[in-house]
């Protein structure tokens, strides 16, 4: 394979040749945020969005912000068309920087910045057709899931227990009620009313859940943000999964048991083609 261009610490370089120190707290102790952003036709989808929910991050995690809005499209930009120009998903991440350590924060480290081009690979058609399995499990994860956390341990476990068990995700739950999935949001949908979880410290801001909320009340289909109870999920017409590289992903089949016509529901196939309408308008625009 071509090793692709990265970004790291101000310069652009081959994949292979960008190395980080031992050192740096992204290493020592996932000491850092991140984001994942789609990018159609060599076009950054929602990338405002992302760039917000990036500055939310390290202002929670308190990273003081190496660059301006405009270095940071710039930056993205530059990745974007040294990779070809085409359907690709950036990884950017941001620790701490490199320092003796010491878990308290460093007095003068400079964050690490490395931003990486990935191929954005398709949903198998054969998934959007006939939907995927999912499992829940408990939320081990600790209390500020809202954080874009680098230190995804907790999500790498239950997602890795899905695989086993066959299934493409993990649904979790806390105290009994829906959070999201090990990497992505939740939706339901029960008596043709779409509904996902409130925002809150329990779960990731999703920016594919916020269009998904936001298409829904442009085009008028009945959408809520509320509580969802484990038996409400379990009763569900629909279960959806929403992240930046799954798009929206039906779940057929939930602990083993059928979902819904144990199809691709008929509120998913209205979504699903809003959404793709919506990103067609980024890859047609200039
Ligand atoms: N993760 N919740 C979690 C825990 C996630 O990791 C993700 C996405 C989402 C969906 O967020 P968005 O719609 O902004 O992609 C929700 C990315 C894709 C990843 O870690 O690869």
């Amino acid at each position: 394979m071509a090793s692709s261009t990265v970004y790291l610490n101000g310069e652009f370089l081959p994949l292979d040749k960008a190395c980080v120190p031992v050192l740096d707290r992204g290493f020592i102790f996932g000491d850092g945020v991140y984001e994942v952003i789609p990018v159609y036709a060599g076009k950054a989808f929602r990338l405002q969005h992302h760039l917000q929910r990036l500055k939310n991050s390290m202002q929670a995690v308190r990273i003081t912000n190496p660059h301006t809005d405009e270095e940071w499209n710039a930056i993205i930009n530059e990745v974007v068309t040294r990779n070809n120009d085409g359907d690709q998903s950036i990884y950017l991440q941001i620790t701490r920087g490199v320092a003796r350590r010491d878990h308290r924060f460093p007095g003068d480290a400079t964050p690490t910045v490395f931003v990486m081009s990935n191929l954005f690979d398709p949903v198998p058609k054969q998934q959007l057709e006939n939907g995927v399995n999912a499992i829940t499990l408990d939320d081990i994860r600790w209390q500020y899931c809202s954080i874009k956390s680098i230190a995804l341990l907790p999500n790498i476990l239950l997602r890795q227990q899905a695989v086993e068990q066959g299934a493409a995700e993990a649904i979790l739950l806390r105290n009994g009620e829906v959070t999201e999935g090990a990497a992505s949001n939740v939706f339901i949908v029960k008596d043709g009313i779409i509904i996902t979880p409130p925002k809150t410290d329990c779960l990731l801001p999703g920016i594919t859940r916020d269009l998904v909320v936001e298409q829904a009340h442009e085009h008028g289909l009945a959408v809520k943000e509320a509580n969802i109870k484990q038996t409400e999920l379990e009763t569900a017409d629909e279960i959806w999964l929403t992240s930046s590289t799954k798009e929206i992903l039906p779940v057929t089949k939930l602990n083993g048991q059928a979902v819904g016509s144990s199809k691709p529901g008929t509120v998913w196939q209205k979504m699903y083609a809003l959404y793709q309408a919506y990103k067609q308008t980024l890859r047609q625009s200039a």
